[in-house]
């Protein structure tokens, strides 16, 4: 560790889960936890929750869990000394300077220097499209009708007929083959060694936000297959957690954020002044690109492809934009395929005509429904209309669902009153209806040894999780229980600092326990014990017996395991049979 912990602490308490976590994702406040649908995975029902009391947070849907600092690790890709810097910084604690550890500083290079190849890259592709070598490519990206100007914005370029004067020119400034694979701009052929991954392709960088080039699209000149080849992920490079074009679109003064297809449509809409415009790299929308924009932009446009596999993703991406309240409008391009295509053929002001009718998110969606039932066959049409209920029903406002409803009746020509009963309808059916399949994991049976094992370590979580609700109990346990009869080794760490901190301050901090623990595993680990809570009132006697009933069953475990590496001992054997007996004497009385 780099800080001491006296300083790590003073960070961690000063800077409020609540907060922080809500500076990322869009917390619910209900009672005093604080929930969410969760940003680590995909979901429907909101099972990532928050507590301020603890500090802490888990989701109930896939086991992630920690403190500030380990949500900013899996967050934001921090590492932990990053994670408390960016903590202090904003809650103003200072903090010494520090000298990276070996790990880091070689992880720090590699990526610094991927970024220098990739802007060496960028450099000589970018000089090659004006050379006699690119003619060609320069001929295509202007008959696609981009201007001199727009290609200089874009970086845009070309890769050269050779399979390795990119290789060449790179090993010529000092960098290794495995520098330069890890680069993802270079592949090795066990026969031909060797090679540039891009060759005789227009180019297209991809830029970050602090205008790094962190990798690359290219496309064939004309007709070809694969159409596009991009770099793979590397060490600064993540697919799911960029956009192309958002270096410029982030300076736009445009409303919202328009999200097309392709790299051709971005460059298209900002040329057309629609400096707003940013591509998913390939890949359908994820909830990475999402946290992204939400530090941007609080609305989006979808311009995805009119044709069916464009509508698909449409309804994924607004589903997932609902998700994360983030309000999203559909604007339509037919009957163009996309919007280079709308712009090429229809002028720019055309597009700006499109961005103005674009439609909420429910009326597309309502819209795709129509076309789905036959209107004038009556039993078709009221199933349409039931399903435009139900999707109605999902809006949460109140007013806003009042005012979608008018505009639905309006528009498919459906008595209002009748509709809006219909929706409450739904409305009432679903509301505080939870998803519970996703906390129960699919049940695995395993051998009985393991089964037993893992009904050990059940054991062992619920006492802890009672310790850490209540305590008073900590005291009384501690008198019968030391760390070691736990069997888990994270269990066992859990318990040692449970006492030491019962010790020296009177109660337990959860969250300071969690900044023991380095690994991902440990912290989820830790982290489902802190959140479980037994949302029932126990009785004092039914609580009595069941934690009598624990503490006894640890006990046995952990004597028996004793015994059975005692081997011939047989004086340790006889006081731990002795010891083993006791055991049933043992009874909990608490309040
Ligand atoms: P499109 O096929 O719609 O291409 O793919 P486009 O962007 O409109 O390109 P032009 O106009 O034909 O030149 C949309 C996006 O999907 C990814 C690229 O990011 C592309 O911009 N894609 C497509 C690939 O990664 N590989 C492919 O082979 C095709
Ligand atoms: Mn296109």
């Amino acid at each position: 560790m780099f800080y001491s912990d006296e300083l790590i602490e003073e960070v961690r308490s000063r800077s409020d889960i609540v907060d922080v976590i809500g500076s990322y994702v869009n917390l619910k406040h209900k009672g005093n936890s604080y929930s969410a649908c969760c940003p680590f995975h995909h979901e429907k029902t909101p099972s990532f929750h928050v507590s301020r009391e603890k500090q802490m947070y888990h989701c109930f849907g896939c086991g992630v869990g920690g403190n500030v600092f380990t949500f900013l690790m899996e967050h934001e890709n921090m590492t932990f000394p990053e994670a408390v810097e960016e903590l202090a910084g904003k809650a103003g604690v200072a903090l010494p300077e520090r000298s990276m550890s070996k790990d880091e500083q070689k992880r720090a290079d590699e990526r610094t220097k991927i970024k220098e190849m990739n802007k060496i890259a960028a450099g000589y592709f970018h000089y090659l499209l004006k050379t006699d070598h690119g003619t060609a490519a320069l001929a295509y990206l202007t008959n696609r009708g981009l201007t001199d100007e727009t290609i200089t914005k874009f970086g845009l370029g070309y890769s050269d007929k050779f399979s390795d004067d990119l290789y060449k020119y790179l090993k010529s400034k000092g960098y290794k083959d495995e520098e330069m694979i890890k680069a993802g701009l270079i592949k090795v052929d066990e026969k031909y060694g060797p090679s540039d991954r891009f060759w005789n392709r227009v180019m297209y960088p991809i830029i970050d936000p602090n205008n790094r080039v962190i990798g690359f699209g290219g496309r064939v000149m004309g007709e070809g297959t694969p159409k596009y080849i991009n770099s793979q992920d590397t060490p600064v490079f993540d697919k799911s957690r960029n956009l192309y074009g958002l270096n410029l679109a982030k300076k736009s003064k445009r409303k919202g954020i328009i999200f097309c297809e392709g790299y051709m449509d971005v460059i298209s809409m900002h040329q057309a002044g629609f400096d707003n415009a940013v591509a998913s790299l390939g890949t359908a929308l994820t909830v990475g690109q999402v946290n992204l924009i939400k530090r941007y932009t609080d609305r989006v446009y979808l311009a995805y492809d009119s044709d069916e596999a464009g509508t698909k993703a449409t309804l994924r991406a607004l589903q997932i934009m609902r998700e994360f309240d983030m309000p999203a409008r559909v604007i339509s391009l037919k009957p163009y395929k996309d919007p280079d295509e709308l712009i090429q053929n229809d002028g720019k002001e055309a597009f700006e005509k499109r961005i103005e009718e674009a439609v909420s998110g429910i009326m597309f969606e309502i819209d795709i429904l129509e076309h789905n039932y036959n209107q004038n066959d009556p039993q078709e049409r009221t199933e349409f209309q039931k399903e435009a209920a139900k999707c109605l029903s999902k809006i949460m406002d109140p007013l806003e669902r009042d005012n979608y409803i008018k505009s639905v009746s309006e528009k498919y020509n459906i008595d209002s009153k009748t509709l809006k009963e219909t929706v409450t309808a739904y409305g009432a059916a679903g509301a505080g209806k939870v998803d519970t399949s996703i906390f129960r994991p699919p049940e695995r049976r395993g051998s009985p040894e393991e089964e037993k094992e893992k009904q050990q370590l059940k054991t062992e979580r619920v006492l802890i999780t009672w310790l850490i609700n209540d305590n008073e109990l900590i005291p009384v346990i501690k008198e019968i229980l030391t760390p070691e009869d736990f069997t888990d080794t994270v269990y066992n760490g859990v318990v040692r600092l449970i006492y030491e901190q019962y010790d020296a301050k009177g109660k337990v901090e959860p969250a300071v326990i969690m900044n023991h623990f380095e690994s991902k595993e440990e912290h989820e680990k830790v982290s489902s014990i802190m959140q479980q809570d037994f949302g029932v009132e126990i009785m004092s006697d039914e609580k009595s017996g069941a934690i009598t009933d624990l503490v006894k069953r640890i006990k046995r475990k952990s004597i028996q395991k004793k015994i059975d590496s005692a081997g011939s001992d047989f004086n340790l054997i006889k006081e731990l049979m002795v010891e083993k007996k006791s055991i049933e004497k043992i009874k909990i009385n608490v309040q």
